[in-house]
C-alpha cells in the first residue's frame, strides 16, 4: 500500500522564536530564500505524497497565500521579464485540491493538532512531518516511505544523551539495517530516566487506529496531547519501527538550529558556497 496523504501540522505557537513569530508562522521563517513549510512540502512530494493536509491555527494564513496563486505579483513578473522569479513562484504550485486546510482552534499540542485532521485522512495510513525538523540530504520520507511495510514508524536519530528531555525518545528492539523495533516511547524524558539517547525527529507514518487512541489522550508532558504518548500506545497492536534517516537534521525551532540551517543549506548553493566561505574566513 502507498502513503497517499501527508499532515503537517503548523497550529503551534513557536514561543521559542518570539518576536519573530509574534505575527509570523514560525514555518514561514526562511532558509536561504525558501520558507521551512516549502521544504517540507517538497519533501512529501519527493516521497509520492499526493495530498497536502495543513492543521493551521489563528495568524497562520501567511501559510495558505504561499501555496496560492499571487496573480499581481506573478503578472508584474511576466511584464518584467523577471523569468527565473516568475518559474520560482509557479513551480512550486500543487494541483487544484490537493491542499486542504483544517484549524487546530487551539495550540493543544501536536497529538491533538494531528487529530484535527482525522476526517480528511479518513481510514488510510498517513504521514506526518514537522516542518521545523528541516533535513539536509536525502529525503527522509522518501527512504520512509521506501522501508515501510505495514505499521507504524518514525524517523529517528541518536542524539547527544545529556539532552533526552528535548526529545521523544524510543525503547530500542533489534535493529534491521536503517530499520530498529520500537519496544517503547516517551516523551521527554530526563537522561537518567531515558531508555535510549534513540530520539524521533518529526517524520512519522501511523496507521488510522491512531486517531482513536488520540481521541481519548488525556494531556502528557508541557501539559499538552502528545503524539508520542498515542503512538506508545499502538505497540504490540501493529509492527513499529524507527528509521534512521541518512540526512542531517536541523532543529530549526529553535535559534541556534535555524542559523546553522541557514549556514549548512547556503553552503550547498553554488551562488553563495564561495562568497559565504570567503565571508566567514575573514571574520573568525
Ligand atoms: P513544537 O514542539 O516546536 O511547538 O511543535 P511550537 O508551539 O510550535 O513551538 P515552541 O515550542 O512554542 O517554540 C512541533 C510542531 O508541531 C506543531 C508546530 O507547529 C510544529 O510544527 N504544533 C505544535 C501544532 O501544530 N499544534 C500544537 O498545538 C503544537
Amino acid at each position: 500500500m502507498k502513503i497517499r496523504k501527508a499532515i503537517f501540522p503548523v497550529g503551534g505557537l513557536g514561543t521559542r522564536f518570539l518576536p519573530a513569530t509574534k505575527a509570523l508562522p514560525k514555518e514561514m521563517l526562511p532558509v536561504v530564500d525558501k520558507p521551512l513549510i516549502q521544504y517540507a512540502v517538497e519533501e512529501a512530494a519527493e516521497a509520492g505524497i499526493e495530498e497536502y493536509i495543513f492543521v493551521t491555527g489563528r495568524n497562520k494564513s501567511a501559510i495558505e497565500d504561499h501555496f496560492d496563486h499571487s496573480t499581481e505579483l506573478e503578472t508584474l513578473l511576466h511584464i518584467k521579464s523577471k523569468s527565473e522569479a516568475l518559474l520560482a513562484v509557479q513551480e512550486m504550485m500543487k494541483p487544484p485540491g490537493s491542499i486542504s486546510y483544517v484549524r487546530q482552534q487551539e495550540p493543544a499540542g501536536l497529538g491533538h493538532a494531528v487529530w484535527c485532521a482525522r476526517n480528511i485522512v479518513a481510514n488510510e495510513p498517513v504521514s506526518i512531518l514537522l516542518a521545523d525538523d528541516l533535513i539536509l540530504g536525502k529525503p527522509a520520507l522518501k527512504e520512509m516511505c521506501e522501508a515501510w511495510k505495514g505499521g507504524n514508524m518514525v524517523a529517528t536519530m541518536k542524539v547527544d544523551p545529556e539532552k533526552t528531555a528535548s526529545y521523544g525518545i524510543i525503547t530500542p528492539g533489534k535493529t534491521f539495517g536503517n530499520l530498529v523495533e520500537v519496544h517503547g516511547l516517551v516523551e521527554k524524558p530526563k537522561p537518567k530516566d531515558a531508555p535510549s539517547a534513540i530520539a524521533i525527529v518529526g517524520r512519522y507514518i501511523i496507521q488510522p487506529s491512531v486517531f482513536t487512541t488520540l481521541s481519548t489522550q488525556s494531556k502528557g508532558a508541557g501539559g499538552e496531547i502528545q503524539l508520542t504518548d498515542a503512538l506508545s500506545e499502538e505497540i504490540g497492536k501493529a509492527p513499529f519501527f524507527g528509521y534512521h534517516f541518512s540526512g542531517k537534521r536541523f532543529d530549526c525551532g529553535s535559534k541556534l538550529g535555524f542559523v546553522q540551517a541557514n549556514i549548512a543549506f547556503a553552503l550547498q548553493r553554488d551562488d553563495l558556497k564561495r562568497p559565504l566561505q570567503n565571508w566567514i574566513k575573514n571574520q573568525f
